[in-house]
């Protein structure tokens, strides 16, 4: 989702609905490219089967899934393709409208609704799920995590489990790819407080960056940590896909790292994204 990001100014005061609109617009924008490089390269593919890899030891075939963000349905359709019954919602309409394509496309309808929803509107949604998935920083783009993990609380079923990659604070490859070219500003975007201002295709994106354990914070009252680990921290963040492609048997070599390192204390609370395991007390 950090492609393109451009210096954050930092920005005060409560939820607002225009930020949201950006943000859908944002999204709407880039909707029908994001199945290419934008959405899904090599770096994010890497990250998505961890991702994959993890909901499927939390929860079996058949489980009922709620997905935040779904995008154009990637993970929604690998999932409803297993035997999983997914809801997936998204913010941005056109990223729905893709969903639904893919899911008849892939002829799995019978396992997969698409929702217009977005994850400040939760208390919208009924139902009772096994477990909750969120890929690639949707709920950066949500105002009130607070309000989230309540809304998570009672949509889940007890001993349920959420399992979330979200954007970090620290992530080494793009302090040294900012600072090395004297754009500071972008360099410490994510250590900003509170809300930031990320561009993405002359649009903006409204995103607020955490450590694993500031995320978690938001949903302890009702959910135990099981586990959180680096996604993308020996390996480049997406956006540096072109060095991947480069020398992709070196780079392959540090993906090895990641998936080796990437859940021992201190390293796990670094890397482009985290993804973090939580269950429903
Ligand atoms: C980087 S994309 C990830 C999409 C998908 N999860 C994937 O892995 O390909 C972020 C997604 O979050 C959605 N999004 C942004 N803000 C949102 C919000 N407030 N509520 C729900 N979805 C939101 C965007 O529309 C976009 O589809």
């Amino acid at each position: 989702m950090n492609e393109q990001a451009e210096t954050g100014q930092p920005a005060s005061g409560a939820f607002d609905e225009a930020r949201l609109l950006d943000t859908q617009r944002a999204f709407d924008s880039v909707a029908a490219d994001y199945d290419g490089p934008r959405g899904n390269n090599e770096l994010i593919q890497r990250m998505r089967t961890t991702m994959w890899h993890t909901v499927g030891a939390e929860l079996p075939a058949g489980s009922r899934l709620l997905d935040l963000g779904c995008g154009t349905g990637l993970d929604a359709v690998e999932f409803a393709r297993h035997g999983y019954h997914v809801v997936a919602s998204d913010w941005s309409p056109e990223m729905v409208a893709r969903t639904r394509a893919r899911a008849v496309n892939e002829g799995v309808q019978e396992h997969l609704s698409a929702v217009h929803l977005g994850i400040q509107q939760l208390f919208l949604l009924g139902g009772r799920f096994d477990g909750v998935y969120s890929n690639f920083g949707p709920l950066n783009c949500a105002p009130d995590l607070r309000a989230v993990a309540d809304e998570c609380a009672r949509l889940v079923r007890p001993g349920g489990s959420l399992v979330f990659s979200v954007m970090g604070r620290v992530c080494p490859w793009e302090l040294a790819h900012y600072a090395v070219r004297r754009r500071f500003g972008r360099a410490g975007i994510r250590f900003g407080k509170g809300v930031r201002e990320v561009g993405m295709n002359g649009h903006t994106i409204w995103t607020w960056y955490y450590t694993p354990r500031e995320f978690y914070a938001a949903f302890a009252e009702h959910f135990s940590l099981a586990s959180y680990r680096a996604l993308s921290l020996f390996l480049p963040p997406p956006y540096m896909v072109d060095r991947y492609r480069r020398r992709p048997e070196r780079y392959e070599r540090l993906g090895r790292l990641d998936d080796r390192f990437g859940g021992l204390p201190v390293l796990r609370d670094m890397g482009d994204h985290f993804l973090i395991v939580m269950h429903r007390r």
